[in-house]
């Protein structure tokens, strides 16, 4: 029987500018977060592709494209990334790509289809000359996911055509994740209404949510990696650390995945307060607690 199918997953690595302040504050360094990935996975004569599953930029912006690709080509394995809410279509496209660094929509690898979707997708529109391009202002930066009927045909239209034995989906957004902040009626129904004609589909992989997390939806297991800029654990109300996900995927259709964060006094496992935990609940807005932290920093506490 031949040998498992080995790939390592980043998620959310919110690049920045060098010196730039992450959106939303209370943000890791990214940069030194990717270093401590590296630096944990050690000897990658293991691993056959690194995936990274969106908000690969803090905000969009060519620099921290730069600096994101700069940071992928440091790989010894072939590295390929989707985009996220974070990300901006067009530069998105122009930044990513270098040696060894590939934003390919479908890569074969043993019996395995490993299919690239773009989450956002639903939400770009037609220009005046037909072409699909990212809605005005910060709409994709701060959305839900949002498929679209484009981008499910895709999808249904490479699941048909495939000759690999399985299929096995990346993206950004993972599909009920089971959290109030990020929970969407409408983008749960769009991926009940595909999975059902989607057999050979075994699981998704995603991120979005910086919490770590496995569960099943329509039947598949879902595994959601932790971010580099922050991570959160509900249950214990703390933050941890960064990290990535690996993955085992065998011939028979298999597949197995460990979460790694990586434990460092630089990313102390300190609770968080009421006010965080409420943004998650859905009970509090991202403005609204961005509000509470201005209001608190001023009274110098
Ligand atoms: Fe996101």
């Amino acid at each position: 029987m031949s040998r498992a199918i080995r790939v390592v997953q980043l998620s959310d690595t919110h690049f920045l500018e060098e010196g730039a302040e992450p959106e939303g504050g209370h943000g890791y360094d990214t940069a030194e977060a990717f270093d401590a990935v590296l630096g944990h996975l050690g000897d990658q004569s293991g691993v056959d592709l690194v995936v990274v599953t969106g908000d690969v930029a803090d905000h969009g912006r060519a620099e921290q494209y730069r600096r994101a690709a700069d940071s992928f080509a440091r790989f010894d394995v072939p590295v390929n990334v989707c985009p996220g809410n974070h990300d901006l279509d067009a530069a998105f496209g122009a930044g990513i790509g270098r040696p060894g660094v590939s934003t390919s929509r479908v890569i074969h690898a043993g019996s395995w289809a490993f299919v690239f979707v773009d989450s956002s997708a639903g939400l770009m529109e037609p220009d005046e000359s037909g072409v699909h391009i990212d809605p005005p202002g910060e709409e994709r930066l701060h959305s839900n996911g949002r498929l679209g009927p484009r981008e499910a045909a895709w999808l249904t239209g490479v699941c048909d055509q495939t000759t690999a034995e399985h299929v096995f989906v990346w993206l950004h957004h993972p599909p009920a994740p089971g959290l109030p902040l990020s929970h969407d009626d409408d983008y749960e129904a769009e991926w009940a209404r595909l999975l059902r004609g989607l057999p050979g589909v075994r699981g998704l992989g995603g991120g979005h949510t910086h919490v770590p997390n496995e569960y099943e939806f329509a039947g598949r297991q879902v595994f959601v990696a932790p971010s580099l800029k922050n991570n959160f654990d509900l249950e214990t109300r703390e933050w941890l650390p960064p990290g990535y996900r690996s993955y085992d995927f065998g011939a028979d259709g298999s597949v197995t995945s460990q979460v790694h964060l990586i434990d460092d006094e630089r990313w102390p496992r300190h609770p968080f307060g009421r006010a965080l935990h409420a943004l998650f609940m859905g009970e509090l807005s991202h403005a609204e607690l961005a509000e509470i932290v201005a209001r608190r920093t001023a009274r110098g506490n």
